[in-house]
């Protein structure tokens, strides 16, 4: 099923990533035969180098081919590789995109979660998908503290080995004016309080797109937000639950963080301010724990995070907005070839987020981790961590 433009059939996305695999690693064999030739039309997801594509609107209505028919190109795929990385050779060329295809796989692992949820929203019995909400894994947090980021050069961007997207580099330095990073994500109470305070109603919060896109869509409250007996519930992936004060809040857009922040008086970190965070409290917890007064609170903070989450504090619950426009890093250049259409073609018009959700894979958790979606966007495990300059 497919419940919006944005979100794709759980079938999609398994023949999708098989599809990347099949395209930029096995097509570049001469002995390789394709498994079927109209699948690169239907599974090529935006890929203009390739070719034209299906439209993303309507992969819903792909119902040939069948499961097992996705489930028969994923064997003939991973076969036809197996076989060949046992060359050393082939294995030592393919190296590079194998891992791109890997890390893309599990980009979409998280992708089928958020859009089983949006799917499993509609429909008004609020099916059951696994029985931890999953929502509140960062939950609940201590009292908030401030950690101080002072003005002055850091370096931002991905060093040293391991896997890293293009988008991550060049590392490159960066002034950076002086601000404090909330030790907490806002929760559910804190968000109802701007609820409550006319927090939809009152202009003054919003930006002009803003104001216009929760008025066209009535919003009122986070995605997933009903209310049941005068009470405000949210659909989870364990169904139809009662809001929770203390669980983060999840599912808001850019806009509803910006507007957030504002009536809160603080604004949200530049994405360069958020990684600088991350370097100050890894710095911290090499040395003693004791002497830093937000340790203890970051550490007592992750044993409610969900357990295969990263040991500091600013990382794996939810996806953090910042108030940084998807861009280039100084002398970013996208990778030649097709593949290069993969991150750098939408640095335009879209905001970074960091972080990573309770959904993103353990191995995708680090700070130089940039995620990008259009500021209107709520259907990705997003919350709101707040700044004061
Ligand atoms: C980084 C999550 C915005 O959803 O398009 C999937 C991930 N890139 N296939 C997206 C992605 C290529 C990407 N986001
Ligand atoms: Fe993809």
């Amino acid at each position: 099923m497919q419940s919006m433009d944005d979100a794709s059939p759980t079938k999609w996305h398994l023949a999708h990533t098989t599809w990347f695999f099949e395209t930029f690693i096995l097509r570049t064999q001469s002995d390789y035969r394709e498994f079927d030739s109209e699948f690169n039309f239907l599974f090529n997801s935006y890929y203009n180098s390739i070719g034209r594509q299906y439209p993303r609107s309507r992969r819903g209505l792909i119902s040939r081919p069948g499961m097992q028919q996705v489930k028969d190109y994923r064997d003939h795929v991973d076969r036809e590789l197996s076989k060949r990385l046992e060359c050393d050779e082939f294995a030592t060329e393919a190296a590079e995109l194998l891992q791109v295809g890997i890390n893309h796989e599990q980009q979409h692992q998280e992708l089928m979660l958020t859009d089983a949820k949006h799917m499993l929203s509609c429909n008004p019995t609020w099916p059951t998908y696994r029985d931890d909400p999953f929502d509140s894994a960062a939950t609940p947090s201590d009292a908030n503290r401030w950690i101080e980021v002072p003005a002055g050069m850091y370096t931002i961007g991905h060093g040293g080995d391991g896997f890293a997207y293009d988008n991550e580099s060049p590392r490159h330095s960066a002034h950076l004016h002086a601000t404090s990073i909330a030790t907490t994500l806002v929760t559910n109470g804190e968000y109802l309080e701007f609820i409550e305070d006319g927090g939809y109603k009152r202009p003054e919060f919003w930006l002009s797109m803003g104001w216009a896109t929760a008025e066209q869509n009535d919003w009122n409250a986070p995605l997933y937000w009903h209310q049941r007996d005068g009470r405000w519930h949210q659909f989870t992936l364990a169904g139809l639950v009662p809001v929770e004060a203390a669980w983060p809040v999840t599912h808001v857009s850019y806009f509803e963080a910006d507007a957030f922040a504002r009536w809160a008086g603080k604004r949200l970190p530049t994405e360069f301010q958020w990684e600088a965070a991350c370097q100050i409290i890894a710095k911290s917890s090499d040395t003693s724990l004791e002497q830093e007064p937000f340790a203890d609170v970051l550490m007592q903070q992750n044993k409610c995070i969900h357990p295969t989450r990263s040991p500091d504090g600013l990382m794996g619950a939810a996806w953090q907005w910042t108030s940084s426009s998807y861009a280039g890093y100084p002398g970013y250049c996208p990778p030649a070839g097709a593949v290069g259409e993969y991150n750098g073609k939408f640095m335009c018009n879209q905001y970074v987020l960091r972080g990573g959700s309770v959904a993103t894979s353990s191995n995708h958790i680090r700070d130089t981790y940039r995620n990008f979606f259009p500021p209107e966007a709520r259907w990705q495990f997003t919350t709101i961590r707040l700044a004061d300059d």
